[in-house]
């Protein structure tokens, strides 16, 4: 079995692989199942599936995992044993170790905060028999009050592209396959799986695939996962543009697109218009649209090329081969949890964002007593809901139907400050509260907001938490704010308050995480990766699309938003949001010089020196944004961009210098006609500071005028 040399390259091994294969050993591999096949596959017809195949799939699957792909063994190709997702592995019997939300992790603005996570994430699903990660949630913050944002990377396509390639890097460094998802354009869960996106090729490209774009090439996924949501009047399992076109043509994907669970509305579209694999099969609602008599009534007729089948499984086994699968088998193995609780510990402590610290009321110093108060702080830290979620160790604490991992902040606060009293109250009587926080010398209020997959939640805080920050920060003027959100809130109490931590979901030590930053321990470093709009006026759309209406009516949003996402938004409507993209504050200041640019090629080479001028140590994150001196003569969505970053952990009066270079795409825009992209001629003026809204140095370049094919195959 020549595949079997780990000497040759994964394209030849593919191949020779393919040519031993049978035809109903190809159909083995494009047709996965669900976690629901366990109890469910019996029913289904046996010649829909077979009776050895059923009890194959029944014997082999890890129970309680997302998904499994019975693979051949009669040629050494190994099942595809499937788990979610981005944040850890989720099984409902085993218990696995909770990262921070990747939207945290991406307000690290330290590409090697998600790529630890990742190898920590992969190995625990390497050691849980798992072979496939459905990790890589990468879809931009177009709607704020998305219910999936915390398990994505923000607002930006640069940041998103960088953070999300990162965390597939380090769980495909297990020698196991991660996705990227959901591609495209599922920037909302109210009726993901019959919503019909209109948006220009432009303003995708320039947004939603651009970030798609960046981590493909960073982290090379071995699978790209399809979306449920329609794209310009196509399924995202069947579109023609997005995955033959854009994804496998112009970016010369060499993997395979897998479906998300129940996403697939065909066979001989889907398999046509670049699906390589349905996953996820059973069995009540779901069509077996890839299972064998499907398949073989298509390739009988001709409708689908039996080329079109070879090319699906080729894909199907170059990602094995390539990513590690075949040589490296994954088999059951003892996990470190206390070690790799303290690696998702330390990546809250690099991601936590320090809001508001007026009066340097922040760090806690000399402080005897303090009132705790809300957010259940006493019992753990929120987490978010739906398919990524994890079971810790000791399992999670249910509270209001909501997931808290046992981490309490109270009790993590308690152990950093052994001298300090204090008290904590849960916040539901506000009377009781408010007299609590006036005996003491500081108040913390926590405040949580739940966000799941499959629906939105308004920015709106719920039950009495505005009128518990108000009655408490009116009783003590020393009032420190603690967010546990999927991703921005409004906050009506803001001027009131001096102090905000944002902790986001801060994972399976979220706790000392939060203790340590408010005491000092660790001085915060996190930056905001999505905006924090004022009000539901400067929303792009007040209304969320179908919002009310039952699951899977049909329903048509238009993005004409475009490309324009969060700051952009905010930069192109003139809104002043609550906070920034890029806003974080640090217990030692930053200052930055030297910033000097150049024309490389088509990109622009930038540099500048960055100097902790404060009295302790610290890690700055200082930020790039390009704007063309005339923008929209330039053809841009917005006034300016992100154009690079960069985390530095500098001793005071330390200064380090720092050279980024800025990719041409930034500089661009998307022309459909040809396929381009075009720099237009012009000056370009670089702005470097330490948010999207401090930007205090800035120098120009002149840029001539370029235009290259997006295409990199042809
Ligand atoms: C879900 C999610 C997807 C997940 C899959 C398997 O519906 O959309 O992100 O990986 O099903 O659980």
């Amino acid at each position: 079995m020549p595949w079997l040399n780990s000497e040759l390259a994964p394209e030849t091994r593919a191949k020779a692989a393919l040519a031993a294969m049978t035809l109903d050993e190809k159909l083995r591999l494009i047709f996965g199942y669900s976690d629901q096949a366990l109890t469910e596959l019996a029913k289904v017809p046996d010649e829909i599936v077979a009776p050895d195949l059923k009890r194959y799939v029944v014997s082999h699957q890890v129970k309680g995992s997302a998904g499994f792909v019975p693979g051949v063994p009669r040629l050494g190709i190994p099942d595809q044993t499937q788990t979610d997702a981005s944040m850890g592995v989720r099984n409902s019997f085993i218990p696995s170790t909770a990262l921070p939300s990747s939207l945290a992790t991406a307000a690290s603005f330290d590409p090697e905060v998600p790529r630890a996570g990742g190898v920590m994430i992969g190995a625990e699903a390497r050691a849980t028999r798992h072979n496939t990660m459905l990790a890589g949630g990468i879809n931009l913050a177009r709607e704020p009050r998305s219910g999936r944002n915390f398990e994505y990377a923000g607002e930006d396509p640069l940041l998103a592209g960088i953070m999300v390639g990162a965390l597939i890097n380090g769980i495909q460094s297990n020698h196991i396959i991660s996705t990227i998802k959901h591609f495209a354009v599922n920037d909302q869960e109210t009726l993901r799986t019959s919503l019909d996106v209109t948006i220009s090729a432009a303003a995708m490209r320039q947004s939603d695939l651009l970030a798609f774009e960046l981590a493909i090439e960073k982290s090379s996924p071995g699978s790209v996962m399809c979306s449920y949501n329609l794209i310009n009047g196509r399924w995202g399992c069947e579109n023609d543009y997005l995955l033959n076109k854009v994804l496998k043509h112009d970016w010369g994907y060499k993997g395979f697109v897998m479906s998300d669970w129940g996403a697939v509305h065909s066979t001989v579209d889907a398999a046509n218009d670049g699906l390589d694999q349905f996953t996820g099969f059973c069995c009540k609602d779901d069509k077996p649209w890839f299972a064998p008599p499907a398949m073989k009534a298509a390739l009988q007729s001709g409708a689908i090329p039996r080329n079109r089948l070879d090319d699906m499984v080729e894909r199907i086994l170059w990602a094995m081969f390539a990513k590690g699968v075949v040589d490296h088998p994954v088999q059951v193995s003892p996990i470190d949890y206390a070690a790799n609780a303290a690696l998702s510990q330390k990546a809250a402590e690099e991601s936590l964002v320090l809001l508001k610290n007026d009066g340097d009321l922040l760090p806690l110093r000399g402080v005897k007593s303090i009132a705790v108060l809300g957010g259940s702080a006493d019992k753990g830290v929120l987490a978010g809901a739906g398919s990524s979620d994890v079971t810790p160790v000791g399992g999670a604490v249910t509270i209001d139907n909501h997931t808290y991992l046992p981490s309490p902040p109270v009790d993590a606060l308690k152990r950093e400050l052994p001298k300090a009293k204090i008290a904590f109250d849960p916040g539901s009587d506000l009377a009781a509260a408010a007299s609590l926080a006036a005996q003491s010398d500081v108040a913390i209020v926590f405040v949580t907001r739940h966000n799941s997959e499959g629906s939105e939640a308004s920015l709106e805080m719920v039950g009495n938490q505005d009128a518990l920050v108000a009655a408490v920060a009116k009783a003590n003027p020393r009032t420190i704010v603690v967010a546990e959100t999927g991703g921005a809130i409004y906050m009506p109490w803001i001027d009131e308050v001096p102090a905000i931590l944002e902790a986001f979901y801060p994972g399976i030590r979220g706790g000392p995480a939060i203790a340590r930053i408010l005491t000092g321990k660790v001085n915060p470093s996190g930056h905001l990766p999505i905006s924090f709009p004022a009000s539901a006026d400067q929303l792009a759309r007040p209304d969320i699309a179908g919002l009310g209406k039952p699951d899977g009516t049909p329903e048509e949003v238009l993005y004409d938003e475009g490309a324009a996402i969060g700051y952009k938004w905010y930069d192109l409507k003139g809104y002043k949001p609550l906070f920034w993209f890029g806003h974080g504050l640090s217990y030692t200041n930053f200052e930055l010089s030297n910033l000097a640019a150049q024309p490389d090629g088509k990109a622009i080479r930038v540099s500048f020196a960055m100097r902790n001028v404060g009295k302790r140590q610290g890690k700055g994150v200082a930020q790039v944004y390009v704007a063309p001196a005339d923008w929209k003569k330039a053809g841009w969505e917005a006034p300016k961009r992100l154009g690079a970053f960069a985390k530095a952990n500098l001793k005071p009066g330390q200064i380090k210098s720092i050279e980024l270079t800025i990719d041409p795409r930034l500089l661009a825009t998307y022309e459909a006609a040809g396929n381009n992209w075009h720099i237009r001629a012009g000056e370009y003026r670089l702005m470097l500071g330490e948010a999207s809204d401090d930007l205090l140095k800035s120098v120009a370049v002149t840029l001539t005028d370029a235009v290259w094919s997006a295409s990199t195959t042809n």
